[in-house]
Order: C-alpha cells, then sequence, then structure tokens
C-alpha cells in the first residue's frame, strides 16, 4: 500500500493549540497499526489572519496543485475578526477548499459520548447517536449576487441561493446509502418550503424523487425551525440528517450542544470521487475568547483525525483511537476533562491522556 501524505493546516487561535494534539494522536495511532503515513506540517502559515496582513492573502496562489498533491488536509480552525473579517478569512481559506476541491459532504456525527453530562434530561448513551450530513459547496453560501448603489439611499444587496440538480442529488444520494447501512434506515429531510418558496420545494422534490429508488430507507422532512426544536426535544428521533449547506451548518452546532459541548465535534468534508482530497476539521472554530489559554477541548480535532482514519479504511486505528477518546472521557475525570466539560484539565493533559489511552489500550 503505498504512503499516505497528510497536509497539516493548524489556522489560527484555538487551532494552533489542539492541532498539536491530534497529530500526536495520529502519529501513535498509525505507529501502533502499521500505517505508512506522512504529517506534513510545513503549512503553519496557510490559511492565518496574520499571513493575510502579511501578503495580503490568506494563501498562496498556488495552494491548489500544493494541496492536491496530498491524500488529505487535516485542518484546525480560521478566523481572527479583530483583525480580518470573518468573510475574507474564510472565503480566502476553508470555503475555497470545500468549493475547489468539490468536497460536497460534510459529514457531522452528533453521538452522546461517556462521562458528558448531557444538557438535556434524563439522556443515556445510545439516545443521541446520529449523523448530519451537510450540501457542502452550493446552497445559500454562493457567491452569485453583490452590492448595488454602495452608499446610496438606493443600496441593495442580493445573494442568490444555488441548487443544482446534481449538487442536490449527489448529497442526497450520499445521505440515503448512509442511511440504508445504518440499523435504523431512517433519514430525515431539512426543509423550508412553506417560506423559501423556489428553492426548498426544489430541494423536497429531489428527496422524493430520490427516495423511489431506497424503498427499505424511512424518509421523514420537518421544516427548520421545528426541526431545531426536535433535536432538543426528541434527539432519539434522528439516525441521518440531511440539509442544504446552511440548514446543515446550523444544525451541526445544535446537535453537538446537544450532546455537552460543540468543542467534541468532528467533521470530514468529503470529495468522495477521489479526484480531489478530502478534509478533516473540528465543527468548531478559532474560539477568540479562549484562544492562547491553553484550554481549549482537542477532542473534536482528534475526533476528526479519526474520521479522516476511517475514511482511509484504516478500521482498526480508527476504532483505537474512538476507545481512547471514551474512555478518557468515561474514567478520566475533573483533573482531565477539559472546562467546557465542566472539568479542569486543559488542552495538553487532555491529549496526551488519550494519547497514551491510544497506545496502551
Ligand atoms: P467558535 O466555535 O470558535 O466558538 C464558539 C464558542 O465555543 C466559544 O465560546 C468558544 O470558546 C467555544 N469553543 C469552541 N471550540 C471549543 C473547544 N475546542 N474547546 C472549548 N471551547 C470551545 O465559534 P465563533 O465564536 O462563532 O467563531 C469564532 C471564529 O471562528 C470566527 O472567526 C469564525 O468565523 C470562525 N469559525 C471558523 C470555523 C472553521 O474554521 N471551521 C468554524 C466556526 C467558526
Ligand atoms: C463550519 C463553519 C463555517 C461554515 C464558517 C466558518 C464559514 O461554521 O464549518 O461549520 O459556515 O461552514
Ligand atoms: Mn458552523
Amino acid at each position: 500500500k503505498k504512503k499516505l501524505r497528510i497536509a497539516v493546516i493548524p489556522g489560527d487561535g484555538i487551532g494552533q493549540e489542539v492541532m498539536p494534539e491530534g497529530v500526536a494522536c495520529m502519529k501513535a495511532a498509525c505507529k501502533r497499526f502499521n500505517i505508512d503515513i506522512e504529517f506534513d506540517e510545513s503549512f503553519n502559515d496557510w490559511a492565518t489572519c496574520d499571513r493575510y496582513l502579511k501578503e495580503g492573502s490568506m494563501l498562496p496562489d498556488n495552494w491548489k496543485s500544493v494541496l492536491s498533491q496530498y491524500d488529505a488536509i487535516y485542518f484546525g480552525a480560521v478566523g481572527d475578526p479583530e483583525k480580518v473579517p470573518d468573510h475574507i478569512s474564510l472565503w480566502g481559506s476553508l470555503i475555497q477548499f470545500r468549493r475547489e476541491f468539490d468536497q460536497y459532504i460534510s459529514l457531522r456525527p452528533c453521538r452522546l459520548l461517556p462521562g458528558i453530562e448531557c444538557p438535556l434530561a434524563n439522556k443515556k448513551i445510545g439516545d443521541i447517536d446520529f449523523w448530519v450530513v451537510r450540501e457542502n459547496t452550493e446552497g445559500e453560501y454562493s457567491s452569485v449576487g453583490g452590492k448595488m448603489f454602495p452608499g446610496t439611499d438606493r443600496e441593495f444587496v442580493i445573494q442568490d441561493t444555488i441548487m443544482t440538480r446534481t449538487g442536490v442529488d449527489r448529497v442526497l444520494k450520499y445521505a440515503f446509502e448512509l442511511a440504508q447501512s445504518r440499523p435504523k434506515k431512517h433519514l430525515t429531510s431539512a426543509t423550508k418550503s412553506n417560506g423559501i418558496s423556489i428553492s426548498m420545494p426544489y430541494w423536497d422534490e429531489r428527496v422524493k424523487a430520490m427516495a423511489e429508488g431506497y424503498g427499505d430507507v424511512k424518509v421523514d422532512k420537518f421544516h427548520i425551525d421545528i426541526l431545531c426544536a426536535f433535536f432538543v426535544l426528541r434527539p432519539e428521533m434522528f439516525d441521518v440528517v440531511v440539509g442544504s449547506n446552511l440548514f446543515g451548518d446550523i444544525l451541526s452546532d445544535l446537535g453537538p450542544a446537544c450532546t455537552g459541548s460543540i468543542g467534541v465535534a468532528p467533521s470530514g468534508n468529503i470529495n468522495p470521487t477521489g479526484l480531489f482530497p478530502s478534509l478533516f476539521e473540528p465543527v468548531h472554530g478559532s474560539a477568540p475568547d479562549i484562544a492562547g489559554k491553553g484550554i481549549a477541548n482537542p477532542i473534536g480535532m482528534i475526533w476528526a483525525g479519526q474520521m479522516m482514519l476511517e475514511h482511509f479504511g484504516c478500521k482498526d486505528a480508527a476504532d483505537k483511537v474512538m476507545q481512547a477518546i471514551e474512555e478518557a472521557l468515561g474514567k478520566g475525570g475533573p483533573e482531565v476533562i477539559t472546562r467546557d466539560l465542566g472539568g479542569k484539565g486543559d488542552c495538553k493533559g487532555l491529549g496526551k491522556h488519550i494519547l497514551e489511552l491510544i497506545e496502551t489500550l
């Protein structure tokens, strides 16, 4: 088997703090299971706001050809809104990766893990266990539109939502197949066709058409407003939830919040064709409010690495990393667990604890 090459891009804020823990855990898992892999850590200033202030861009011009040579990108977080407006830093980095590398699936698990006090009452392990499948290249995140007559009374802005048949169908197909592979075979579609009267009825229409090919999958749909309410009121009902770019974004912070902290949530930005590298990152951002304090939870970053191992078919290593995360949370105690989860631990301490479990469990 050929050597896997990973481009490591920590980015801004706590991205720089959680990434070393993620890389160390990945190296430990790959060593233990004899996976031939190389982590290229020479991209430290890529996708940083400091680079933007120095060079005028988040990435060098040749970023696409450089990163195309890697099997995957392991990514931290971007954003330092005091220095650079968020839409500039994010559209100059992460959003470009997703669009240019056609990572049309954003795959985000939402699972109640041991040792975490669930903010929802009376939930036990297994009650919250579903995947959010988010469309990741089009929809509401479109570059079509603009500002007209700026600075005048006639000023207006337009940003068009784009839903292509190819774009909608391919994310639905992925979600249906994921649902089909799970015991409950249940797919929930996020819509808002009562209010958003062109794009969302189209989304519903494609869901209905796709469902015909998956007779064994039980399908339902909810408008995004009540769907958010049901995430909180009855999370047990979900198995796979599919949504447009914006709805999927919102649901994938709300879901993990219902399981205790967005600091644990991972995400895969996947190009299933393999024509371009996929990108694995935590769901959370650069957390300027805690950056530099060393208290960020590294689990979202480590779990994202676990998804990357799974993506490469390295099941033993992926399972071991997940087992180590669960063991650390379940038995680590308040000295190890980070503050977002009510403990007193720090980023390095929790990272090291998980690494040792990966080596020894
Ligand atoms: P955020 O996820 O950075 O932070 C939200 C809250 O959650 C903060 O209180 C933060 O301290 C806490 N938090 C987040 N991750 C944590 C962790 N690992 N451990 C402990 N606590 C954690 O979201 P935000 O405040 O909306 O955005 C901050 C910046 O990050 C902005 O510039 C935003 O654009 C950017 N952002 C980037 C990404 C990304 O790169 N994928 C994702 C979301 C936000
Ligand atoms: C995420 C983030 C990004 C998104 C931002 C930072 C552009 O919130 O990965 O969920 O909206 O996709
Ligand atoms: Mn988000």
